[in-house]
């Protein structure tokens, strides 16, 4: 710390009034965001305009003054977005910072912009316009990756692969039904973000520092201006709460899982040991010592990035908890947990949407993995049931010996004779036969919801109605 700032006056414009001492270097640095709020100087600029435009109206200030107001809000939007602003890290954020050009640009009547309202009320106005924007956006790449998803599995609607439970092998699916699975998932996260979207959607400003303002103005026109709802209905609330943040952020996590299980199931596919899939190279990436590696970096990232985005909700949780009414200074650490969300939820998104386009199945493994995995075991043991009167416990027992009769023989329950099944279960005729046939079970599995490739069709249909209309 040095001394001589504590000794200089405190050059503080905006609220350095009663004080004899500049703030420690060390405090200013510690205080300031700046360096990551600036990312919100064009909501701040809007919510500024829409402000100074209701107390003109209100005849609060003048109508010259908030003219004067807007071009210098204007000008300044103009000048950060072209790298040409400076900012201060002795304007502690991106408001204080916008303020103080305003007055340089336009003089006094800058000074009138903050009447009626305060930093409290103007930051949660910001971040819910910004991540009002942002939600709009990922909401928009989720269901691009919906739909990418529906493409692919309108192609393999009837490609025949393991199902899994336990990642042992359980019963064939198609390619197709698998892939619809993750798009109810994000079906699912996109109702939870509008969901969010509609309760965050309330004006704060106008609730001043926490208790309302005397002034006389209308903060319906400011909503409206916005694109809110409507006003917030408590002042105090208004200026403390960050359950949007929360909010959207735990919708995020729940992206950021369902995302990190299809990641783990590329980097399975991929693996040499399955090689159900291969990976587009550009998602993959070289060893500086192997050769003949090909890494799947991409989806391993996808399948870390939740390490992060469950991180940041703990933070802003851990963040505010026990905090007493109103504002604290506290929430200033809101900001980086919801940015950094934002941003890398929108590189999982995009990364797996680039990943999925070009996916290659390779059918002969996935074959290959459904003849060694008895998967039709089940269609045996129901065939039991339903043809020989059988308990489905009995059938049960019987249909493992058969499993194990195919594994000593080093054979798949499809090239089974009959003979080999009579051994086991004497009086079965030859229509058990096709029972066992992959293909034929697969197609059975008619029930709603279920995998058979005719139901996939339909599936896909209404998946296209309900997600990807309008
Ligand atoms: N930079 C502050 C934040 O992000 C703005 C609000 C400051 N309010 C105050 N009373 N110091 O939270």
């Amino acid at each position: 710390m040095k001394k001589s700032s504590l000794d200089k006056k405190n050059n503080n414009k905006i609220w350095g009034g009663r004080y004899s001492t500049s703030p420690s270097e060390l405090m200013e640095e510690f205080n300031s965001s700046i360096q990551f709020d600036q990312i919100l100087y064009v909501e701040d600029i809007e919510g500024s305009i829409a402000h100074s435009e209701m107390l003109s109206k209100q005849n609060i200030i003048s109508k010259k003054d908030f003219l004067s107001i807007k071009s210098g809000l204007e000008q300044i939007k103009k000048e950060i977005s072209n790298n040409q602003f400076h900012f201060s890290s002795k304007l502690e954020d991106i408001h204080m910072n916008i303020e103080s050009r305003l007055v340089e640009i336009i003089g006094d009547a800058g000074k009138k912009l903050h009447t009626a309202r305060s930093r409290n009320d103007q930051v949660a106005t910001d971040i819910k316009l910004w991540l009002r924007k942002k939600i709009d956006e990922i909401e928009l790449r989720l269901k691009n990756l919906q739909q990418t998803l529906i493409e692919k599995s309108e192609i393999y609607y009837d490609l025949l692969m393991p199902g899994y439970t336990h990642l042992q092998v359980g019963q064939p699916v198609t390619f197709g039904h698998h892939l619809l699975a993750y798009v109810e998932m994000l079906g699912r996260d996109r109702g939870r973000l509008l969901d969010c979207r509609k309760r965050m959607n309330e004006l704060p400003l106008g609730s001043a520092a926490l208790a309302g303002t005397s002034y006389a103005i209308d903060r319906h026109f400011v909503a409206d201006k916005l694109g809110f709802s409507k006003p917030t209905e408590n002042s105090m609330d208004s200026v403390s709460d960050r359950d949007f943040a929360v909010e959207f952020m735990s919708a995020s996590s729940l992206i950021a899982i369902h995302l990190s299980r299809l990641a783990e199931e590329l980097v399975i596919w991929s693996s040499d040991r399955f090689s159900f899939i291969k990976l587009p190279e550009k998602f993959t990436t070289g060893s500086s010592i192997m050769p003949q590696k090909r890494n799947p970096d991409g989806a391993e990232l996808v399948r870390a990035k939740p390490g992060r985005i469950f991180g940041n909700l703990l933070s802003l949780m851990t963040v505010l908890k026990g905090l007493p009414m109103t504002y604290g200074k506290d929430m200033q650490e809101d900001k980086e947990p919801i940015f950094d969300t934002v941003k890398n939820i929108e590189l999982c998104i995009l990364n797996m949407d680039g990943m999925i386009s070009e996916i290659e199945p390779i059918p002969e493994k996935m074959m290959e993995a459904l003849q060694k995995g008895f998967p039709t075991a089940t269609d045996l043991a129901d065939y039991l049931v339903a043809n020989l009167k059988i308990p489905f416990r009995e059938a049960h027992h019987l249909t493992g010996k058969i499993v194990l009769l195919a594994e000593k023989k080093i054979s798949s329950l499809e090239d089974l004779t009959i003979e080999d099944i009579q051994s086991i279960v004497p009086g079965v005729d030859l229509s058990i036969l096709k029972v066992l046939k992959i293909k034929n079970s697969v197609s059975s599995r008619k029930s709603y919801g279920g995998t058979a490739p005719k139901n996939v069709l339909k599936a896909i249909e209404n998946a296209k109605k309900r997600f990807l209309k309008g």
